[in-house]
């Protein structure tokens, strides 16, 4: 594996490993064995006694190391990242939880959003997922413009009611093309159609996480007033029904209330 660090960083943030031989036994998509040649090999791991010539700790975790070349890459994910922390700290309460499809995760009292990249669970916390803000993939120009005239922001003071759905799509999904997606997603199944009713009375923020190494492929996370609550359960059971939720094999309903913890 080239050990390069904006090769290796390249090779590892995609999301499968797809690696071409290059020179002694170092192997890397991006550029021709000759590219390797004479080159200086930099390590991640500060102080990893393993970490000779072309060789790397396999102790090294992918996530050890996304974590340690993700703040070189271009526009890296680090910048975008926030940790959801499920224990007993944090402004949401949580008042439902429901394993919708595939293994619950542990229940947990409260969760705290974290913008940021947490590496280790902290004390009172009893899982954590991370999940990246990202560009969109399968709106249209017209789509994307009434998204951002609707859409409210996250935060807003009436909002008081939020709603944190962890995904995850199966592998049949995966295999699809993006305009085969599109057309399950949009065409067939009118997810942003019918999404676009309920705005602005629901504020959303979509992350994905299928690159990250993390459980879930998205978090999604919406904000609501109570008064609204009827309507995001109508607009949740709607896209249940639709065919996308066939290809979901994981979804966790969690349900919250802001309250400063006491
Ligand atoms: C509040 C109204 C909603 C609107 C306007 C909306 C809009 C969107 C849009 C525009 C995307 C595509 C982003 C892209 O192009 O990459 C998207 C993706 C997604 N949304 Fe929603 N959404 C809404 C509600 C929901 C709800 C309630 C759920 C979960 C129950 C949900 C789950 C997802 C998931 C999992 C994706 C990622 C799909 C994929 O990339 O395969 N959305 N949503």
């Amino acid at each position: 594996m080239c050990t390069r660090p904006t090769h290796f960083a390249r090779q590892t943030i995609s999301s499968r490993l797809f690696l071409w031989s290059v020179g002694d036994g170092i192997k890397c998509k991006f550029k021709p064995p000759s590219y390797h040649k004479n080159r200086r090999v930099n390590y991640f791991r500060p102080g990893s006694k393993s970490a000779g010539k072309g060789s790397i700790d396999l102790s090294f975790q992918r996530r050890d190391l996304l974590m340690e070349i993700a703040p070189r890459t271009r526009n890296s994910w680090k910048k975008r990242v926030a940790t959801f922390v499920g224990g007993d700290t944090g402004i949401w309460r949580v008042t439902n939880t429901k394993a919708v499809a595939g293994p619950p995760l542990k229940s947990v009292d409260r969760i705290e959003v974290v913008e940021g990249n947490l590496a280790a669970l902290p004390s009172g916390g009893k899982w954590l997922i991370r999940g990246v803000t990202s560009n969109d993939r399968y709106t249209t120009r017209k789509e994307h413009e009434m998204l951002l005239s609707r859409q409210p922001a996250l935060g807003r003071p009436e909002a008081t009611h939020a709603a944190l759905i962890p995904i995850t799509k199966s592998e049949s999904w995966w295999q699809l093309s993006q305009s085969e997606r599109r057309g399950i997603f949009e065409t067939r199944s009118g997810h942003i159609r019918v999404g676009l009713k309920y705005l602005p009375a629901i504020a959303r923020r979509l992350y994905h996480c299928r690159d990250l190494g993390e459980p879930f492929d998205f978090l999604t996370w919406f904000e609501y007033a109570p008064a609204n609550a009827d309507a995001f359960e109508e607009l949740v059971s709607i896209l249940r029904q639709s065919e996308e939720w066939r290809y979901v094999e994981r979804e966790i309903d969690i349900r919250l209330a802001r309250e400063i913890s006491t």
